[in-house]
């Protein structure tokens, strides 16, 4: 049964006394309690098959989901449960130094669950091309190239499991995760059908992932539409 793996760090977290409510002056200290699900620097729980890493994420991105799942927009309650006494400016902090450690590199968990060729054909095509008859864009017009994230605030796809990648997909579609106005990846998410998903998880997660990407400079990329208010190609230049 998952539950008894995912038992201990789950009671470690609750035992936590209540965190101070503004950054504490040593923040590394602090945040050792995250290594227990996150890894000591981020990157991640060895074999986990669904704690994502924060290590080399974009800042903006961070900041975005520790203020989510404190108000509502994502819905976990263990991290719900951390973040509840926090202001903003300790989440800035927090951000900031998961943002500045090596990014995540990763060898796919073994066994990583096969991916029927036509389904992983569907997701290569979906992610380098989209899907213009469904008003699909590519996933690479947001997320990079490498799939390694843009700044400010888009996440890398390679380096995360599948489950948690399925679940994030799964949480748009049904409304539990929420990102800031024009929400573009609920309207994606809600566009994609269940086992398109399930292909695009499997074939993110089996990447491997061995060089060190960090996520694409602001402005280097320009997504094709309106989202998250990000600048983007739709906008009248002045
Ligand atoms: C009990 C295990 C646990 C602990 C302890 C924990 N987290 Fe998490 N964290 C999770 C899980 C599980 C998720 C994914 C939740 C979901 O599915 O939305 C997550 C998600 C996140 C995310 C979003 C990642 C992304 O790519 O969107 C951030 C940021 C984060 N945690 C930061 C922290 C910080 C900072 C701490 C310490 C103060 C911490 N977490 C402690 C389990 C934990
Ligand atoms: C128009 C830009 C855009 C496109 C196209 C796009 N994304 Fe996103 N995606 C984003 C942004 C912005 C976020 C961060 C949202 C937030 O703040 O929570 C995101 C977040 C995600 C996340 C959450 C990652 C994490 O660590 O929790 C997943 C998974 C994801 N996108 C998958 C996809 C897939 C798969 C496609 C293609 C089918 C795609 N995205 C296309 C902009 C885009």
């Amino acid at each position: 049964m998952n539950t008894f793996r995912y038992l201990f760090p789950i009671l470690a977290a609750l035992s936590l006394p209540a965190w101070a409510a503004s950054a504490p002056d040593d923040l590394t200290e602090h945040l050792a309690a995250c290594n227990v699900c996150h890894g000591a620097r981020g990157e991640g729980a060895t074999g986990s098959e669904y704690y994502p890493h924060l290590a080399g994420k974009p800042a903006g991105y961070l900041l975005r989901q520790l203020r989510a799942f404190r108000d509502g927009g994502r819905n976990y309650p263990q991290m719900g449960w951390l973040m509840r006494n926090m202001d903003d400016a300790y989440l800035q902090a927090i951000a900031e130094h998961f943002a500045a450690l090596p990014p995540r590199t990763r060898v796919p968990d073994a066994p990583v669950r096969t991916v029927q060729p036509a389904l992983a054909e569907r997701a290569r095509a979906l992610i380098e091309h989209g899907d213009a008859a469904r008003g699909l864009p590519a996933c690479a017009a947001c997320h990079g190239a490498d799939l390694a994230g843009l700044e400010p605030a888009v996440p890398a796809l390679v380096g995360l499991p599948e489950e948690y990648l399925v679940a994030q997909l799964g949480g748009w579609r049904t409304g539990v995760r929420r990102a800031q106005q024009p929400d573009c990846m609920a309207d994606i998410a809600r566009k994609l059908e269940p086992a398109e998903i399930r292909a695009l998880a499997g074939w993110l997660s089996a990447q491997e992932h061995t060089e060190p990407h960090r996520p694409a400079a602001a402005g280097s990329l320009l997504p094709p539409l309106a989202c998250a208010g990000l600048p983007h190609a739709q906008q009248v230049q002045p």
